[in-house]
């Protein structure tokens, strides 16, 4: 039997995923070693200070501030750090001095992914990237590799665990946003400063990969359209309840027929969505993650588990070290990014969706026909219509009348941005209409 040499693992970053890698590295050391069919060694964990507090207890004399050292002596280069600067840098020296990589930066790969992956192509090298989308959860490999003989028509997901957390709250204990943000920041899955998660920036790098991977075709993060959820309120979260609907923040791609064009495009998109109680993503409570995949051959596939923690997202980080260390035990080329279907990325104005619109309406006869014309006027056609009342106030001696009022929560079948922002202007205006409470899309079967 042939004896490999071992191959140098450099890591950098010791913060809570990159202390988690390196301890299972050293633990996990024979283990591994027998499944790579040869020896991964743990060379030096670059850090910016090697004094500083650790979550794991690692041996002192692994740290080092020199990265740079570190890299070149490196066959893998696992990137931690996060951020745009130096971790560019850094994967670009590793890559040309002929070490493979494993990141879980996102917003890295959302920016400047197509040229990391046009540098490693160029030496035939692999970047991996498991950790970068929903943590411990495996959807990269599985798009890139066990669907790659299937098509992927639709992803719908749930890729941020903040956000969820949050939406849960509010759907579950009946908390505010800022109520549910507090707890989410006192349980430590929010950010100190969470505008990265609740704005959906988070979820949009996240979309950008996914979607990139889906359709074989470079995304970039500037076409993904992004809303987060600090306009969701509790009425709008009762309005959906009502109506048999959860709201969630999904990261959604989709293959679609451009309804300018005829032609085949794909879109990528982030906002707060109703998705029907009976949809598994319903089922997503907590911080947890999950993937929808529909995929044509496969049909629909789910991927659930964990979207964040350090332990958790090391163990993606460590399957793709192993994936890549196999690959240096057998030899040739690493994966290159596949980006051969080129399909045009359409922006949100040709993508047409479905809407639930929640009105407050005066009751009286004649208003659902009034609101059905509006909506018949702009072209856009209902789908479902519930209607919950508000408590009679009844008019003793000498008090005012105050008419009843009415909810209706109206769901429509698939409109393009446009008819549905003309309808919902006619809405406004229309005397029958007291408010429009709230228009979000619907997603999911
Ligand atoms: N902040 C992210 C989340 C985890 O809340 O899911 C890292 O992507």
């Amino acid at each position: 039997m042939i004896e490999y040499r071992n191959l140098r693992v450099a890591l950098l970053g010791g913060g809570s995923v990159g202390a988690q890698v390196a301890r299972l590295l050293l633990e996990q050391r024979e283990e591994l070693a027998n499944r790579v069919g040869a020896g991964l060694e743990l060379v030096g964990i670059a850090v910016r200070d090697v004094d500083a507090e650790r979550t794991v207890d690692l041996p002192r004399e692994l740290f080092t501030t020199d990265a740079e050292s570190l890299i070149l002596g490196a066959d893998v280069v696992i990137e931690l750090i996060g951020g745009i600067e130096p971790a560019r840098t850094y994967i670009l020296q590793a890559i040309n001095s002929g070490a493979d990589v494993v990141t879980a930066n996102k917003a890295l790969l959302a920016l400047h992914g197509p040229e990391l992956f046009a540098a490693a192509d160029q030496v035939g090298a692999q970047l991996n990237y498991e950790a970068a989308v929903a943590g411990a959860i495996p959807i990269v490999r599985p798009l890139r590799d066990s669907l790659a003989g299937d098509k992927v028509n639709r992803i719908l997901g749930i890729v941020n665990g903040t956000t969820n957390f949050i939406l849960d709250r509010m759907d579950a204990d009946g908390d505010t946003l800022e109520e549910a943000l507090a707890t989410a920041t006192a349980l430590g899955y929010a950010e100190a400063d969470p505008t990265a998660d609740i704005e959906g920036y988070d979820a949009a790098q996240k979309a950008a990969l996914l979607a990139s991977l889906a359709f074989h075709t470079t995304v970039p993060l500037e076409s993904v359209y992004r809303e987060g959820i600090t306009r969701v309120t509790p009425q709008q979260i009762e309005s959906a309840r009502k109506a048999g609907y959860v709201i969630k923040l999904l990261a959604i791609c989709e293959r679609l027929t451009d309804a300018a064009t005829g032609q085949e495009g794909v879109s990528a998109r982030v906002y707060p969505a109703f998705v029907s109680r009976s949809h598994p993503l319903a089922a997503v409570h907590g911080a947890n993650n999950a993937v929808f995949v529909e995929a044509e051959a496969a049909g629909p596939l789910m991927f659930y588990g964990a979207g964040a923690g350090g332990v958790e997202t090391a163990s993606a980080v460590l399957g793709d070290l192993v994936s890549l260390a196999r690959r240096h035990v057998v030899g040739g080329p690493g994966f290159a990014a596949s980006s051969h279907a080129d399909l045009p990325v359409l922006p949100i104005d040709r993508v047409t969706t479905r809407y639930a619109i929640t009105l407050e309406v005066t009751d009286e006869p004649g208003v659902l026909a009034t609101i059905a014309g509006v909506f018949s006027n702009r072209g856009v056609s209902l789908a479902l219509v519930e209607q919950s009342m508000t408590p009679e106030v009844s008019a003793s001696a000498g008090q005012e009348l105050v008419p009843s009022t009415a909810t209706l929560v109206i769901g429509t079948h698939a409109a393009t941005e446009a008819a549905l922002a003309a309808t919902v202007t006619d809405l406004a205006a229309n005397s029958v209409v007291t408010t429009v409470a709230s228009v979000l899309r619907v997603e999911g079967a």
